[in-house]
């Protein structure tokens, strides 16, 4: 039975599938480490509403299991040295140099990680991949780990976490399916098991699927592409339901009730965002380009480039519906999170929206629920298309959506929220430039109440 677990990466993943497994499981001790200090220092603080990830009811759990046998420390060594099992949850982003930049992942942190298991281990451990990672990387943490230990047994797992931020804590308490990979040999049988004894504790067994290690990490990558791909399907059905006088909800809905096709993931929107879809299907990509199967990678670049042309199609049609001129004009976005019910703003679609905005010398004021400030500059600044001087005078952020709406020409719904449904839409028509439009690139707001008070009114696919 496994007592001791180590999670190396306290982000959107490990911090949230710790807190299950230590609630779940009060018998194991869980020791989530990170090297960055700060982050540590926010999941160890007094107030559990301080810690780093904002993810409806992660809190409460956090409360109830830290100090008692789940616990937040950058020591990673002694960490490492302790534990029977360690995950590895660190990021894997997408290369930004070298042979495949712009699509391979970067494996930098991962050989990291296994280098540094390899120098502290002093007894047998079972690896888990937890991080999305490409096909095959297994046998790269094994080679390392097998080839600069101190002699001691690794048996390396893949078991990828399919939590969606905004719904983690629901998505660990009931996940649809545990993926565990593998080694066939008897060794790897008994890892297997082991890492299965931890998720009966609430999972029930029948939803627990063990594979061998390529299968489960391509499964991963693989369910990523075909979620992307429906929601790049129903997006570039939305752009020719503007031309036709279709309505894509009603389109969705309708093909949505064919069992076959079933009604999930076909919200047509400003574009799909996240740290996932976009850095997996590049990776996808990548693999399928350096097997030389061409049109394989072709057919799934082709999500990502109809992805592309969605942020970029609904920031030109702002433009456009202005009277083709955008300068000086004062334009606020309610939300920046790529998603509701997260603080996480990677690939968010907001970001490229404002880019381009931006570019047209338009003013931009931003509210989002529970994204800060310095998060909005530094995924801005991150692109390096202007000055961080240019960008803090071109974008202004505000805490209150009643203050970001007052005198724009239109707001551009970035994210769904749901407080968004409940504002006093009269007060914020009043206070604003006329005629006063709503770009909705979520599908969120009321069209017909939204008409009446007097707004121009135009959502995605309709
Ligand atoms: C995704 C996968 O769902 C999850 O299984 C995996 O572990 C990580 O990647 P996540 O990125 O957190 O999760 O959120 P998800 O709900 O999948 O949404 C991704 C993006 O697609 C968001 O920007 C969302 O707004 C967008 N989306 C989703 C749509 O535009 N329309 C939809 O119908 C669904
Ligand atoms: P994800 O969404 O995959 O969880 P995040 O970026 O939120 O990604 O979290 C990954 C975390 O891993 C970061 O907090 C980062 O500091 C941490 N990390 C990266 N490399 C290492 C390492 N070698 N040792 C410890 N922590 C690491």
């Amino acid at each position: 039975m496994i007592k001791n677990i180590c999670c190396i990466g306290a982000g959107y993943v490990g911090g949230p599938t710790m807190a299950i497994i230590a609630q779940k499981c009060p018998n194991i001790k869980v020791t989530v480490v990170d090297l960055n200090e700060s982050r540590i220092q926010a999941w160890n603080d007094a107030d559990v509403n301080n810690i780093p990830i904002y993810e409806p009811g992660l809190s409460e759990i956090v409360r109830e299991a830290r100090g008692r046998n789940l616990f937040f420390s950058t020591d990673v060594d002694k960490a490492i040295d302790e534990a029977e099992m360690i995950f590895i949850s660190v990021n894997t982003p997408t290369k930004t140099y070298g042979i495949g930049k712009g699509m391979a992942a970067d494996l930098k942190y991962i050989e990291l990680c296994a280098r540094q298991i390899a120098r502290v281990s002093k007894s047998n451990k079972i690896v888990v991949e937890k991080s999305t990672l490409p096909v095959r990387t297994a046998s790269a943490i094994k080679s390392i780990l097998d080839h600069t230990g101190n002699g001691v047994q690794f048996q390396i797992l893949s078991n990828p976490e399919f939590l969606a931020e905004g719904t983690a804590v629901e998505d660990l308490l009931a996940p649809d399916r545990v993926l565990i990979g593998g080694d066939s040999s008897q060794e790897g049988q008994k890892a297997i098991n082991q890492l299965v004894n931890i998720y009966v504790n609430w999972v029930p067994n029948e939803r627990i699927l063990t594979t061998n290690v390529w299968s489960s990490e391509l499964s991963k990558l693989t369910a990523n592409a075909f979620l992307a791909q429906r929601v790049s399907s129903i997006n570039a059905m939305s752009e020719l339901c503007e031309k036709t006088g279709a309505d894509v909800n009603e389109v969705a809905k309708a093909i949505g009730m064919d069992s076959r096709i079933g009604s999930k993931f076909l919200k047509s929107s400003v574009g799909f965002g996240g740290s996932c879809f976009q850095k997996d299907i590049l990776n996808l990509v990548y693999i399928a380009k350096s097997y030389g199967l061409d049109e394989v990678a072709d057919y799934w670049e082709q999500v990502i480039i109809m992805n592309d042309h969605q942020k970029r199609r609904f920031a030109k049609n702002i433009v456009k519906t202005l009277y083709n001129t955008v300068s000086e004009k004062k334009i606020a976005f309610l939300g920046w999170a790529f998603k509701k019910d997260t603080n996480d703003t990677r690939e968010s679609a907001a970001i490229f929206v404002a880019d381009d905005l931006l570019a047209e010398q338009a003013i931009i004021a931003v509210y989002d629920p529970k994204v800060k400030k310095e998060q909005i500059y530094i995924d801005l600044n991150y692109l390096e298309t202007r000055s961080e001087q240019q960008n803090s005078k071109g974008l202004v952020v505000f805490d209150d959506p009643y203050e970001a709406c007052k005198d724009v020409h239109a707001i551009a719904i970035l994210t769904e929220w749901e407080e968004f449904k409940t504002y006093n839409w009269q007060n914020i028509y009043d206070q604003m430039q006329k005629p006063a439009f709503i770009f909705d690139g979520r599908n969120v707001l009321n069209k017909k109440e939204l008409e009446e008070i007097g707004f121009v009114y135009q959502a995605i696919g309709s």
